[in-house]
């Protein structure tokens, strides 16, 4: 878990970076592998697993429950139980700062005969549940969950799992990978047939990596691009063996740092590069970032490539709203790059920023502002008008930007800081170990060659 002692960091203004370098594992993927592993029967092996903190979590959530899961020499194994062979925790689940360990495990636990008591730390205490609680709910679940005084579903929150759940066809709401991978997995401890129809795509780790398994899944995209994904429940899982391929959500910070920094030429190999997550990079180009994608490959059903990318003067985009589920993670890092662009970019459909570890909008908002950058907060998202290429500055004395805990402003502004004239100071450079262990050493690697 996040260390209490905060670590207030200042980021000076960088020469250029240059060099290649790997980023941790697929956070998504990672927490998938260990969930699916523990559910097939024997022992899968999975290398390049992120050991970040959120998925250490989902590690130390599946042991209590009975799964057996170990590391030697880089590679971890999990002695899976098989489907429906949880067991009843004896302690609360610790979910730190993970709202993908919380919502992922309520659907794997809300389809067993056990129950779970689900505790994280600030942030993801405040983060909303109700949309995994209602459809957990229809399958049978009992759930129980703190109400907060603006009547939002909050963790603490106990799930009583039921065993035979009932199987269930759910539109999703709002684009949720999480949502739709929690009622998945409750689909595969249950008889019959569990559709999830998402009207919006978004990452499809968890359909590859169960058919990957050997689970009764298909997907149906219909003319108005609408998918339904149908997963044969009581399914026989067998054991894996899996390589995770770098987070492009990770990659993204390096990335974006070289296109900013003049002078920089720089690598980053072995990214995942699934259509369903790669939006940025799709944006970064067309705002006129040297960006390419070498040695395309497929590892374990998904696309990876190595990343070529070189400084570039950027221009600002309209970027459009239905982009937003394949880059929902990166938009702080798109801000800090539009903040640097010639002219205006504008976002927007961007409410679910505002519910994830942080307020990204507000978050970011008032971090540019304080670095000197134009820019206008709007509900659904923000509208900057770049400098043009001039370094930013800090408008005011003695200023830290703040983080809320939240692991990708805390590197965004990181490597803004990089690009402005007298440094930027995060506030707490602690939450990035959740997502990217290693992430300033990285940086002050490529800033070194
Ligand atoms: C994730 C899905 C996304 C993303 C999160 C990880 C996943 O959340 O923001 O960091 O692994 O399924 P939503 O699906 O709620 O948008």
């Amino acid at each position: 878990m996040t260390p209490s002692k905060i670590r207030q960091t200042m980021f000076k203004p960088s020469g250029p970076l240059s060099g290649k370098v790997r980023v941790p594992g697929d956070k998504s993927i990672s927490h998938r592998a260990l969930i699916l592993s523990a559910l097939a029967v024997g022992k899968s092996r999975i290398e390049g697993l992120l050991e970040g903190e959120d998925v250490l979590a989902t590690a130390e959530a599946l042991r209590s429950m009975g799964v057996t899961i170990d590391k030697s020499d880089d590679v971890w194994t999990v002695n899976g139980v098989g489907v429906g062979g949880l067991m009843q925790p004896e302690t609360a689940l610790e979910m730190g700062n993970s709202g993908t360990s919380t919502r992922l495990l309520m659907g794997l636990i809300a389809a067993h005969d056990i129950s779970a008591t689900f505790v994280g730390d600030a942030s993801l205490s405040k983060r909303p549940m109700g949309r995994v609680i209602d459809p957990l709910s229809e399958m049978g679940a009992d759930i129980t969950a703190r109400q907060t005084s603006d009547h939002k579903a909050c963790l603490p929150l106990t799930v009583r799992g039921i065993c035979p759940a009932v199987p269930l066809d759910y539109h999703l709401p709002v684009p949720s990978a999480q949502v739709k991978s929690a009622i998945l997995f409750a689909g595969l401890n249950t008889p019959g047939i569990t559709r999830v129809i998402e009207p919006v795509p978004t990452r499809d780790h968890s359909e590859t990596m169960l058919k990957g398994f050997g689970a009764d899944i298909s997907t149906e995209t219909d003319k108005d691009g609408i998918r339904t994904i149908s997963v044969t429940g009581e399914a026989g899982l067998s054991p894996q063996k899996i390589k995770v391929p770098g987070d492009p959500s990770s990659a993204a910070f390096p990335v974006v740092a070289a296109l900013l920094v003049p002078g920089s030429d720089v690598i980053v190999e072995n990214v995942g590069i699934n259509p369903t997550r790669a939006g940025l990079f799709a944006v970064l180009q067309k705002m006129g970032g040297d960006i390419q994608f070498k040695k395309k490959r497929t590892v374990g059903g998904e696309p990876v490539a190595d990343i070529h990318v070189r400084h570039s003067a950027l221009n600002g985009i309209d970027v459009p709203a239905d982009i937003a589920p394949t880059m929902i993670d990166e938009f702080p890092i798109l801000f800090v790059a539009a903040a640097l662009a010639n002219g205006r970019t504008t976002t927007s459909g961007l409410h679910e920023l505002r519910v994830k570890e942080s307020d990204r909008l507000t978050q970011m908002a008032e971090g540019l502002a304080i670095l000197g950058v134009d820019v206008t907060e709007k509900d659904d998202g923000l509208i900057i008008n770049g400098s043009g290429g001039k370094a930013l500055s800090v408008t005011q004395k003695k200023v830290t930007i703040k983080t809320a805990l939240d692991h990708r402003i805390a590197m965004s502004f990181a490597i803004a800081g990089l690009v402005t004239k007298g440094g930027a100071t995060v506030d707490d450079m602690n939450p990035v170990e959740t997502s990217f262990p290693g992430f300033e050493n990285l940086i002050t690697e490529l800033v070194k060659k």
